[in-house]
């Protein structure tokens, strides 16, 4: 595999049932194949903060033999130029293209974290950033969440959802929840498009302006009814994004979307998640999220899982 930016990476590539087969073998079985990384290198550049994701791959990477390399953007390393043609007269120090080369000759693998620009919807849903390093990369590359996707929190969910599932095909419920900031929709995109493929019945909710796109909600049960959505679901999944139709604008902080423990009482006793990092009685209660239904933690835990199994393709090379 030379890419892992969504999860037709991996239905391409070693089949997504084969997948989820790989990763919860390395769920069980953390150190079973530590040769495959051993005198190779994964650099990972953020332009965006992270906790779970920097630290998760880094482990992932270890377990795999492999070192690491990590650099922030603007920080620890160079402001970086993205757009092309331009005079770089300005903050940024160098293109994006010389960063991905310099580190595709240092590294065997790269990753990249990019978030959406929210501004401009054209160049964020082309994954401008993302296919301009990999172009210029030379090595595969890992999306450590991009404009439009987060491929390896998906993927977490997705084998969070396997570990926990209580009936073969549970009712999975992504529900748009308030926050204060404007943030990107690469969560649920990528969400939806993982439960999409998978063996769940999926419903999303979201109040109205809050709209996907369409590339993503295509044949998807969509409803703005919240109770409606919450009825007989088996997980809960809570997120929040900005508007896709109003780019990246806020179009209501309603609190009457908070996951609160009267919500969950609507359910088939779901299980709670989110992606994290989350605003406490915002997004969800106290309550629910320090409840016994609560799965945050092992989903988090689940990051090292995905990426150890994304890396594990990517530093075996094509199939
Ligand atoms: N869920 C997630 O990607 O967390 P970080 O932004 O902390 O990496």
């Amino acid at each position: 595999m030379r890419r892992f930016t969504s999860v037709h990476d991996l239905i391409n590539g070693p089949g997504l049932d084969v997948a989820i087969h790989d990763a919860l073998e390395f769920a069980r079985h953390p150190w079973i194949n530590t040769e495959i990384g051993r005198r190779r290198t994964v650099g990972l550049l953020f332009m965006n903060p992270s906790l779970r994701t920097r630290m998760s791959t880094q482990k992932a990477a270890t377990l795999m033999g492999a070192e690491t390399i990590v650099l922030n953007a603007g920080s620890d390393s160079w402001t970086l130029e993205t757009r092309d043609g331009v005079v770089m007269d300005g903050s940024s120090t160098e293109h994006i293209k010389e960063a991905a080369a310099v580190m595709g000759a240092y590294c065997d693998v790269l990753g990249l974290r990019t978030f959406a620009s929210l501004t401009d919807r054209d160049a964020d849903y082309a994954e401008d950033v993302l296919e301009k390093f990999i172009t210029h990369a030379g090595v595969p590359v890992v999306s450590l969440e991009s404009a439009t996707r987060h491929p390896l929190q998906s993927f977490a969910d997705l084998i969070t959802i396997e570990q926990f599932k209580p009936t073969p095909r549970p009712k999975v419920v992504l529900t748009w929840a308030p926050h204060p900031k404007a943030l990107p929709q690469a969560v649920a995109n990528s969400f939806i498009e993982w439960m999409s493929a998978a063996n769940v019945d999926l419903v999303v909710t979201h109040p109205k302006g809050y709209e996907l796109a369409p590339e993503f909600v295509s044949g998807v049960a969509v409803t703005n009814d919240q109770d409606e959505a919450l009825a007989g679901a088996d997980f809960v999944y809570a997120k929040n994004w900005s508007s896709y139709e109003q780019y990246g604008q806020i179009l209501s902080q309603d609190r009457s979307w908070t996951v609160t423990e009267d919500k969950m009482s609507l359910t088939n006793n779901a299980k709670f998640m989110h992606c994290l990092p989350v605003r406490r009685n915002m997004i969800v209660t106290d309550g629910v999220i320090d409840g016994p239904n609560s799965i945050v933690i092992p989903q988090a835990a689940n990051r090292v899982v995905s990426a150890q199994t994304a890396l594990y393709y990517l530093l075996k090379g094509p199939a």
